[in-house]
């Protein structure tokens, strides 16, 4: 299944360590850690090989591929090496990426992404093209009446002022293409009535929301065995220090507060209740992509003795990220064309606030995942892979 992944944000941090990482899987360069969609119990025939994906993208700055990722080898982010051996690789890739739109009518725009995507779909005879929000986190757009409705959004888009933000205007462009969505940011993306609708008629489907790598991650599994044990959490606050363009972009406190509202949710849908605290996120340049994440948990447990948990969390952003990235490529691909539509809440255990409405705990999620990508493998015509290594695959 020759598949498309469509970067917004293709020459960001996690897109470039993205394409990295799949240019080196199918070299034999590297091996898949950190890629869910290897197991055993979800490796199969349904989902697309590493191989079969084709990348392209959106950016708004034109730095070459290859100098991003020597900057990420310089950063300590990727192998040096593996940038040298995979040169001609980038440069196939950098040849795929476009300049984001401009224009004065949105609806301008969105054509013209979705020309790119038809065009980039043709010039490589690929079964379908999934879109991947990897672009710069944006700050929660105000409300406007056509969000709510897609007659009102198709004239709004014609007037002269903006109507979406820009990763709404690419899910819309990516349905009108008749292409799925996934959102790895926090921004507003598909989640608007307007776009559910566009989805619908389309018969897409489509996930997000905000990938799950980190502190966030964490919480998916600590905070399920606090809420098990009965244990009442009374409070729960974090500090993440990043640098790189995702921090930078964060300090921007309308980004800023998009981001730590769906790193919170987890607790409130795990615990059912909001313990005190928040989480807050600080702009540290000389971190780079190494964020340091520090939680402090304050509890109580039987006749109201108090204690407390603390957990530090030294994580590499993209490379956390850049394998479900293409987890999330493969697995929506697989999706479609079994013909699903809609939200794939099925996907929550990647995402920190998932679309579809999963509970936060990350074994639950984990559960739904494997049922679903079994029921994948069973329609595609083979069960999953029964951890002989039989099944298709990379490390096969
Ligand atoms: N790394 C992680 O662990 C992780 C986890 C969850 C979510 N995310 C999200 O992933 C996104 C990317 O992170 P990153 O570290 O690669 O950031 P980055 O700053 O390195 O890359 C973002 C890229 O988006 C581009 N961009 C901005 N606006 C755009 C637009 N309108 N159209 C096309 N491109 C546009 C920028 O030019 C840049 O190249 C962020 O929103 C981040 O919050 C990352």
């Amino acid at each position: 299944m020759r598949t498309g992944v469509w970067l917004v944000g293709a020459r960001g941090s996690v897109a470039t360590t993205s394409v990295i990482g799949a240019l080196a899987l199918r070299a034999g360069l590297a091996e898949p850690t950190g890629c869910v969609t290897e197991l055993p119990e979800l490796r199969g025939p349904a989902l697309p090989a590493v191989d079969d994906l084709v990348f392209g993208g959106h950016d708004i700055v034109g730095t070459a591929l290859t100098k991003r990722a020597e900057e990420l080898a310089d950063a300590g982010v990727v192998p040096a090496h593996l940038v040298a051996a995979l040169a001609d690789g980038l440069g196939a890739v950098e040849e795929e990426i476009r300049p984001a739109p401009t224009g004065d009518r949105q609806h301008r725009q969105a054509e013209a992404v979705a020309a790119d995507l038809t065009r980039f779909a043709d010039r490589h005879r690929l079964d379908r093209v999934v879109v991947m929000n990897v672009a710069a986190t944006e700050p929660a757009p105000p409300d406007h009446p056509a969000h709510a409705d897609l007659t009102a959004l198709r004239t709004a888009l014609t007037g002269d002022d903006p109507v979406l933000p820009p990763s709404s205007l690419y899910a819309y462009a990516a349905f009108t293409a008749g292409c799925p969505y996934v959102d790895f940011t926090p921004s507003t993306g598909a989640r608007l009535p307007a776009l559910v609708g566009l989805a619908a008629e389309r018969g897409l489907p489509y996930a997000g929301h905000d990938g799950k790598t980190g502190e966030t991650l964490v919480k998916s599994v600590l905070a399920p065995m606090f809420a098990m044990r009965h244990l009442r959490v009374r409070s729960w606050s974090g500090l993440n220090l990043l640098g790189g363009g995702d921090g930078a972009n964060l300090a921007e406190p309308a980004a800023n507060a998009a981001k730590t509202a769906s790193k919170q949710r987890v607790l409130g849908e795990t615990l059912g209740y909001l313990p005190q605290g928040h989480t807050r996120i600080e702009y540290v340049e000389e971190i780079g992509d190494f964020k340091t994440a520090w939680d402090l948990i304050n509890f109580s447990g039987f006749l109201g003795t108090r204690m407390r948990m603390e957990f530090t969390w030294h994580g590499c952003d993209s490379a956390l990220a850049a394998p479900l990235v293409l987890d999330l490529a493969r697995l929506t691909a697989a999706a479609h064309a079994a013909g699903r539509s809609g939200p794939l809440a099925e996907l929550a255990f990647f995402f920190k606030d998932p679309l579809g409405g999963t509970p936060g705990s990350l074994g639950e999620q984990w559960s739904v995942l494997r049922d679903f990508v079994a029921g994948l493998h069973v329609a595609a015509g083979s069960p999953t892979d029964d951890g002989t290594g039989a099944g298709d695959g990379l490390s096969d």
